[in-house]
């Protein structure tokens, strides 16, 4: 393998830099050469690629987002837009492709391998946490701590003014976000696809608890399950207390990588490359019980068990510390 190329696809996390370093810098140390592309697979598509060399990634490993740029393509869905993209690949003579992203950016690397046999290997790099074959995607462990301290703030006024506060958070159908800022930030209670209690019940809870002296609550909503505004509207009905919602938004996708997060994408962008040099294809590079492991695409995209699981300890944790 002479040359490969290097993208980061779908939404920002921090720690994508950090990946981008290490794969650029380990490939070099490997005698491969490196091209950045910009912009995702539309820079792919619209062939915008540039050199990199070793000082194309000096001070970027604390820095939030990613120096390549990223978008959602559209048209990379369709085969004609792989064709496309297939072409600058062969023009700018890439022998393979590592792709920093998540969920949507490993079924277009996928299709790309599949349909014009390009080798490429998935980084997971995305804030939800939701795929398989790594404990942790990277990004995801500072996005709960922006959240956190989010929270936290939050929190000061809740007690002092004694309201119910429902908090959206990001995560798209997976509650990884949720369900540890609710531990961590000592929510009531948190809503996320699986959880057992109703806002009915929730509604109960919260009255029961006013008339034992249990003033102010946070309610944590994974954004999967519903809007911080529309439960925030049906707990006030349903319960007549001072209620206001809060979506925290974007703010969890930028700042600083945690060093949890730099170590994490470090660790993954080299191996990355590993894989490739060995000769590894359709598959992601993750981190199970601290070890390196690679897995098959389709089998990354799936919902893992193990994770599922894991939150719900948590959760049934979060509502038993916050009696
Ligand atoms: O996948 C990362 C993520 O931040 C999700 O948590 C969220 O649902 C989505 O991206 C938001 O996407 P966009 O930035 O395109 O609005």
């Amino acid at each position: 393998m002479k040359t490969i190329g290097i993208l980061t696809s779908g939404g920002d996390a921090p720690g994508m830099n950090a990946a981008v370093r290490s794969a650029v810098r380990c490939a070099i140390h490997r005698g491969v050469r490196v091209k950045g592309i910009l912009r995702g697979y539309e820079g792919l598509m619209a062939g915008e690629l540039i050199d990199m060399n070793q000082r194309s990634v000096s001070n970027i490993l604390g820095r939030g987002g990613t120096i390549l740029k990223t978008a959602r393509s559209k048209e990379f869905r369709t085969k004609s837009g792989r064709k496309k993209a297939f072409k600058v690949i062969q023009k700018h003579g890439l022998d393979g492709l590592v792709v920093i992203g998540g969920n949507g950016s490993f079924k277009g690397a996928y299709a790309l391998g599949k349909e014009f046999k390009v080798r490429n290997i998935g980084v997971p790099g995305t804030i939800d946490n939701d795929i398989s074959g790594s404990d942790y995607t990277i990004g995801a462990h500072t996005a709960v701590n922006t959240a956190l301290e989010a929270i936290d703030k939050i929190r000061d006024t809740v007690t002092s003014m004694e309201r119910i506060f429902v908090i959206e958070v990001m995560g798209r159908d997976d509650p990884f976000i949720a369900i540890r800022v609710g531990l961590a930030g000592g929510a009531e209670d948190v809503l996320f696809p699986d959880t057992r209690y109703s806002i009915k019940d929730m509604c109960d809870d919260i009255i029961a608890g006013r008339k034992k002296g249990k003033v102010s609550w946070i309610v944590v909503v994974s954004e999967g399950v519903a809007r911080a505004g529309d439960v925030a509207e049906i707990i006030e009905k349903k319960t007549g207390f001072d209620v206001r919602a809060i979506v925290l938004g974007h703010i969890q996708r930028g700042g600083s990588p945690e060093a949890f997060d730099r170590i994490l994408a470090s660790r993954l962008g080299y191996y990355a490359v590993e894989a490739l040099l060995k000769g590894h294809t359709d598959a992601m590079v993750g981190i199970v019980s601290d070890d390196l492991k690679i897995t098959p695409y389709k089998q990354a995209i799936k919902k893992d068990k193990k994770k599922v699981r894991l939150d719900k300890g948590l959760y049934n944790l979060t509502r038993i510390l916050a009696k």
